[in-house]
């Protein structure tokens, strides 16, 4: 699939790009100082679409399905972070070019130059070549990567193939990668040092002394799991339940280059949802999307060196175990839906399996939405089944009780092999070993007990492994112990949930948005061609423009009347009281994705009529200043779409001439 923007057109991202840095969407933070890689500051536009992003995320996963929000510390103690394994897992693979020093990301690289052979194979049997920016940039240097080389069919598959399963290599294979292939350092000719594994995480340490170690958190989720007891208590002790999370997360990426796609400080939100692991992990409300259709690429496919995707509804790929269970289906069917309400491009938007080795730590099964971008197939959104993992990990640190009591509504009885002890001889008799005995003895699986009281009452004693204790045999006679077979009954439930965990980075989600609402619109008359964002109106940075026809006198107080009733109805707008046409004016507002209009007139001044215009289609209504606030407030809603109030109110063809009021 190749890059086009909204109308089909090339995406020619250059030119896109100029546009968000002059328009003030992001730019690079620190800039005067000469910038840091993967640091990036936003500007109005790009703080105004981000919060409504944000807004539309709350309303459709918070409100819809009474989550519970919570705002947890980015510093997090060295000790928590260990304990989730980040520490110690939380890795990417690291080269270095033994020439200029210069660091590169294993897979990035090996992707980087076995992808640049392959166009350079394409390009030698003469079929087209998409062209990304940084090729076109490192053809200028006279690069190597680009070169016109043809390779054997079998070489060609073989590439295919590593490619399509890149995300599966550990730091090992990645190395043999690079020798097997004799990959080179484009910028050096040189090949970079075998991959060791850099911890992404920022360390820090809290408090004047150097002796509380932590990290900026790479994620929201270990703040959400830590106060699960709380949530699990304000609840009501009512399962299932999610928690969510908006904030900061930080990650050293290695060599940030994607723009805002892969930044070292970035806006994530995410969702805990917690399940009860019995039962098939079911999802009550999982009929309401059932039937929604979704584009998956699954990991057997991508492990058969190959990237097809297959449509299917979601019911459907979970029946047939492709999707491991409802819960997991019913966010993967829900991240669609919200990504569709903000006008994420539905034909650029898969779903793509984890294969075994790429899955994070603590996965058991993860889908990650990608979209497509001029950058190629971007993780947006990841979606994992956590299982008990980090509630397991932190309550066995802890010993807090990361559980949940479930009252049974039959008691149950359970036939077990229980164990007394005679605790008034116990101790005594073992002395300074005699809790590690017991701890050794009460953690007996059932299994082993039963053998266990068979040999009491054959030999009147038992040996049982004990760690430390003498050369580890412990021998119990029978007047300490008593082995028996009895009935309990529980009138409780004990289990961890398992967590499944939608995980958006908005900052990527924001620009693949970008790219999918931009398109370019030509001018008559010869102009250059005038970019446009065709955001949706709930989405859109600012509403409406407001536009005087002229800076005549009489059109201010309507000006302010009109800014002060959109501003009541909670629509914001700005102004272009600027000398420039109307037309040019509605332009500099359409590349800020501004999708509405209002121009007063004379007409205005007189009967308090006001013109309503389109960004995309730039066509216009006419009506009076309640219809159109009324209209205006359907659309920024979502409520309706321009179709539908073309076809209610007026058309208006042209705005009238300079016609001074008598
Ligand atoms: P990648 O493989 O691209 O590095 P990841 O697998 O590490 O991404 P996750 O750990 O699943 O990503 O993070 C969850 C979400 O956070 C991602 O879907 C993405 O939207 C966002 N994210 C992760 N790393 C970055 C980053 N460096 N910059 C911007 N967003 C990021
Ligand atoms: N919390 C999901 C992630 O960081 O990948």
């Amino acid at each position: 699939m190749t890059s086009t923007t909204l109308k089909g057109q090339p995406l020619d991202r250059p030119i896109l790009d100029s546009m968000l840095r002059r328009r003030m969407f992001y730019t690079p933070s620190f800039e005067i100082y000469g910038g840091v890689a993967g640091l990036f500051d936003y500007g109005p536009p790009g703080c105004a679409l981000l919060a409504n992003i944000v807004d539309l995320w709350r309303k459709h996963f918070i409100l819809e399905e009474d989550m519970l929000e919570v705002d947890c510390t980015a510093l997090t103690p060295a000790e928590v972070l260990k304990t989730s394994g980040h520490v110690d897992k939380f890795a990417d693979w690291m080269c270095k070019d033994p020439k200029n020093g210069e660091i590169l990301r294993a897979d990035h690289f090996v992707e980087e130059v076995l992808g640049a052979r392959l166009k350079g194979d394409k390009e030698a049997r003469g079929l087209k070549v998409e062209e990304k920016e940084e090729d076109a940039k490192k053809k200028k240097k006279k690069s190597k990567t680009t070169e016109a080389v043809k390779l054997d069919d079998a070489v060609v598959q073989e590439y295919e193939e590593i490619l399509a399963k890149i995300d599966n290599y550990n730091g090992e294979e990645l190395g043999q990668l690079i020798k097997k292939y004799e990959l080179k350092n484009p910028n050096t000719g040189v090949e970079p040092s075998p991959p060791v594994a850099f911890n992404l995480m920022f360390q820090t340490a809290i408090g004047p002394s150097s002796n509380a170690p932590s990290y900026l958190r790479p994620e929201t989720a270990q703040g959400q799991f830590l106060n699960f007891a709380k949530l699990l208590e304000f609840n009501q002790h009512q399962m299932p339940f999610a928690s969510a999370s908006i904030g900061k997360s930080f990650r050293n990426e290695i060599s940030p280059r994607a723009g805002l796609l892969r930044v070292r400080e970035f806006l994530m939100a995410e969702i805990e949802h917690y399940v009860d692991p019995e039962g098939g992990k079911r999802h009550a409300r999982f009929d309401e999307v059932k039937d929604i259709e979704v584009v998956l690429l699954n990991r057997h496919t991508q492990l058969a060196g190959q990237t097809t995707v297959e449509k299917v509804a979601i019911g459907k790929a979970v029946a047939n175990g492709t999707v491991d269970n409802e819960t997991l289906g019913y966010f993967l069917a829900r991240i669609q839906l919200f990504l569709q309400k903000i006008g994420i491009d539905q034909s650029k938007l898969r779903f793509r399996q984890h294969m075994a080795n790429e899955m994070a730590h603590y996965a058991a099964d993860c889908w990650d939405a990608e979209l497509l971008t001029s950058y190629g197939w971007v993780e947006c959104v990841g979606c994992a089944d956590r299982s008990a993992y980090d509630l397991t990990v932190h309550a066995k640190k802890t010993g807090a009780p990361l559980i949940v009591r479930e009252k049974l509504e039959k008691p149950l009885a359970i036939e077990e092999w229980q164990i007394d002890l005679d605790k008034k001889k116990f101790g005594p008799y073992f002395k300074k070993d005699g809790k590690t005995v017991e701890t050794a003895v009460e953690a007996l699986p059932q299994d082993k007990r039963e053998a266990l009281a068979q040999a009491l009452q054959a030999d009147g004693k038992i040996t049982i492994d004990v760690e430390g204790v003498g050369n580890g045999k412990v021998e119990i006679s029978k007047d300490l112990i008593v082995i028996e077979r009895r009935t309990r009954v529980e009138h409780t439930r004990e289990f961890t949930p398992n967590v499944v965990e939608p995980s958006f980075g908005l900052g990527r989600i924001l620009y693949a948005l970008i790219e999918h609402n931009y398109w370019t619109r030509g001018t008559e008359g010869g102009d250059e061609a005038r970019g446009v964002l065709s955001f949706p109106p709930p989405v859109a940075p600012t509403k409406v423009l407001l536009v005087p026809l002229s800076s005549n006198e009489s059109f201010k107080p309507l000006l302010k009347h009109m800014s002060h009733k959109l501003r009541i109805l909670g629509v914001s707008s700005r102004v272009d009281d600027s000398s420039a046409s109307i037309g040019k004016r509605y332009s500099r507002n359409d590349e800020l994705g501004t999708p509405l209009g209002i121009t007063i007139d004379f007409q205005s001044v007189k009967d308090s009529t006001f013109t309503l215009r389109d960004r995309d289609s730039t066509k216009q209504v006419r009506a009076d200043e309640d219809t159109i606030l009324a209209a205006i407030k359907a659309l920024t809603e979502g409520t309706k779409v321009w179709s539908d109030v073309e076809k209610e109110l007026p058309a208006f063809e042209s705005q009238d001439a300079e016609v001074p009021v008598r």
